[in-house]
């Protein structure tokens, strides 16, 4: 089969688009834009059509020094450590504005860099960067400590302040490059630390037009910087550098693990936001045709490219069969093609390197006794394709079920008994634990297996991500927590002030 290559008509932007990914790109760095000094560039590439799309400054530690240096001048400059909550409020919602108004060529350049589905850059993507611009924004001016009551002898003043945790380098990946680096920049910058971004490889397009808002929008110099580059070296330069106080990092486990080994040279803060193997589970009295929708999507949404993606599917007895027909129906109907074209309801994975990596997965699962029940078709390039795959008779063991495998790829078991503890236990049996998706009408089960299950983030019939919302993972799925005011509190040192009055 063929990926659908339909010519897009008239995508908003695509021209401007275009004409920005084009280039020439720089490193931002204390609010200048500045070429690598190594001279060094890489090639991105359109993940649809294999074609490079534009050559990239590739950050080198030297680079990674004077960004940190930057950063470090601006949490030392009154223009920026000095500013009032509110004037840092205003920026971030300048930037949401800024964001707004250059929405369609942004949507274009994602689907560009990532291939994904235009619409949903346009109307999910862009959007939730937005929002989390705008709700960290409201935290800016909220960031507060308490006044504490303390009991030993004399008369006490004691409170508690809230101050920015320094320097932040933030390392995202390539699944959601914009919404990524705004829900890492939006809290950091309302609490006023000072931000070198590094996007992933794969997608520094948005990236680079965000430091381009940014600039326009008027924040202090040096208190956000760009380095685009590669992880294994601009990443690790950052995350090794002691002038940097806080790595955030979202992407794989093993790099994951790096980056705990580079941040102990000086005890960095650490937020890290890892794989997933996330169960969902079709409970006997679940809405079974709702279940059976929220499935595939858990799974097919953006090509299964995401930490959170519902990749075990246990489907009670009496509804294993129709849940798995189900899945398997919608994953053999779905559109799968460029992102550019208005049909396309799931586009390519990030590269052939993934795309070989998924069909390992599949093909390794295979041999080893699962069935294929939907997909594992193959689709021809050019572009990095995989059609979505459904598979039954998986086990325990196999690497198909237990590893993350980032890609459209769903593991579908039957549980016999109505014991929920037995449930929870085979739904914990991962190493991670990102997240837990529930189908049911039963309140009393589903706040029992919400107690139950080992996961960061537990969604009963539905849901997606709120700005508002924790996020983050127990076990290898992470440390820390995104969002909220943890995930504000986490760019931040609390100092104790204690006064004898
Ligand atoms: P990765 O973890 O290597 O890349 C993510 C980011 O980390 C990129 O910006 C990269 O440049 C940077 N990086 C890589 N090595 C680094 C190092 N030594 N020091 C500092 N930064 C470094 O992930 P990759 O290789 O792109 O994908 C491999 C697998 O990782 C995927 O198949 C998926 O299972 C997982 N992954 C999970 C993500 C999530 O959202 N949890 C996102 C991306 C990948
Ligand atoms: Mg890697």
């Amino acid at each position: 089969m063929n990926a659908t290559t339909t010519a897009p008509d008239a995508v908003p932007a695509l021209e401007d688009a275009r004409r920005f990914a084009a280039g020439p790109h720089r490193l931002f760095i204390g609010g200048a834009w500045a070429d690598p000094r190594e001279g060094e560039t890489f090639a991105t590439q359109d993940p649809a059509t294999g074609e490079n799309l534009a050559d990239i400054a590739s950050a080198s530690a030297a680079d990674a020094d004077l960004a940190v240096k930057a950063a470090r001048k601006a949490m030392e400059s009154a223009e920026w450590a000095d500013m009032k909550p509110n004037a840092r409020a205003l920026l971030l919602y300048r930037l949401a504005d800024a964001l707004e108004r250059n929405a369609d060529e942004l949507a274009a350049l994602e689907t560009l860099d990532n291939g994904m589905p235009v619409r949903d850059a346009r109307y999910f993507h862009i959007p939730y960067a937005i929002d989390q611009l705008r709700y960290f924004a409201g935290w800016a001016t909220k960031l507060n400590g308490e006044s504490i009551a303390l009991s030993g002898p004399g008369t006490w003043h004691a409170y508690t302040l809230k101050e920015p945790v320094g320097v932040v380098a933030q390392i995202v990946p390539w699944n959601a490059p914009i919404a990524m680096a705004c829900a890492k920049i939006a809290p950091a910058l309302a609490a006023g630390c000072a931000v070198i971004l590094k996007p992933a490889e794969e997608t520094p397009l948005t990236a680079l037009k965000l430091a381009h808002l940014i600039e326009e929008v008027g924040f202090p110099a040096g208190a956000f910087n760009l380095l685009t580059g590669f992880g294994e070296t601009a990443g690790a330069a950052l995350t090794e550098h002691p002038g940097v106080d806080k790595v955030t990092f979202t992407g794989s486990t093993e790099v994951g693990r790096l980056i705990i080994k580079a941040a102990a040279g000086n005890f960095k803060r650490v937020t890290l936001e890892l794989g997933g193997k996330t169960p969902v589970i079709v409970l006997p009295d679940a809405d079974v045709p709702q279940a059976i929708e929220g499935a595939a999507r858990s799974i097919f949404g953006n090509a299964g490219q995401v930490c959170n993606a519902g990749s075990r599917l246990f489907v009670h007895k009496r509804h294993f069969d129709e849940v798995v027909e189900g899945v398997s129906r919608i994953a053999d109907a779905m559109k799968v093609g460029a992102g550019f074209d208005p049909e396309t309801q799931m586009g390519p994975v990030i590269s052939d390197t993934q795309r070989n990596r998924i069909l390992g997965y599949v093909s390794g699962g295979v041999d080893a006794g699962a069935t294929i029940r939907a997909g594992a078709r193959d689709i021809s390039g050019p572009g990095s394709f995989v059609a979505p795959t459904v598979l039954t008779d998986t086990q325990a063991e196999m690497a198909v079920r237990r590893e993350e495998i980032f890609g459209p790829v769903l593991c579908a078991m039957s549980f016999g008994d109505d014991d929920l503890e037995a449930l929870a236990a085979q739904a914990n049996a991962s190493d991670y634990g990102l997240g837990a998706v529930l189908w049911t009408n039963n309140l009393s089960a589903a706040h029992r297996l919400a107690r139950k299950l080992k996961a960061g983030t537990v969604r009963v019939n539905g849901g997606g991500l709120d700005p508002a919302l924790p996020f983050g993972g127990f076990k290898q799925s992470g440390w820390g927590r995104e969002n909220g005011r943890e995930g504000i509190e986490a760019y931040t040192e609390t100092k104790s002030v204690a006064m004898a009055i």
